[in-house]
């Protein structure tokens, strides 16, 4: 069974950040098996790159967005997006027994937080604007 089931609740409406979050929830998913399966911490950073690189590659996708359509609250989207960034990065390196449980409380919150809460707000708003 998965960490985190997708649904229609996660649904944001623009097609392309609904399909990167799909691919960051599945990610994220991995994540949890790895640690709950005890691997080794080379395989768990190894996800943790990957989630990195993909949120990476997913923020840019909706800051161009924003940018284009002249979003009023981009910078603080922006500034959220770096948080995650740094406090990944952080994880990535830290040496703890108690990473695996800090890690999946992290993106737990962030998922439920970020997304349905600056994303969901962003998204409203791009679709105001004709964006699907
Ligand atoms: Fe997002
Ligand atoms: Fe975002």
């Amino acid at each position: 069974m998965n960490y985190i089931e997708w649904d229609s609740s996660f649904c944001l409406g623009i097609a392309a950040i609904d399909a990167e979050h799909k691919g960051l929830v599945a990610i994220i998913n991995e994540l949890h098996a790895a640690m709950k399966a005890r691997r080794a911490g080379e395989e768990v950073d190894a996800v943790l790159d990957k989630m990195c690189a993909y949120a990476f590659d997913h923020f840019r996708t909706e800051e161009t967005l924003m940018e284009r359509y002249t979003y009023p609250g981009l910078d603080e989207h922006r500034a959220a997006h770096e948080e995650f960034v740094r406090i990944v990065d952080a994880m990535t390196r830290a040496v703890s027994p108690l990473r695996p449980m800090q890690v999946q409380h992290f993106l737990d919150k962030w998922l439920r937080g970020h997304v349905l809460e600056m994303d969901a707000k962003a998204a409203a708003f791009l679709k105001s604007r004709g964006v699907r």
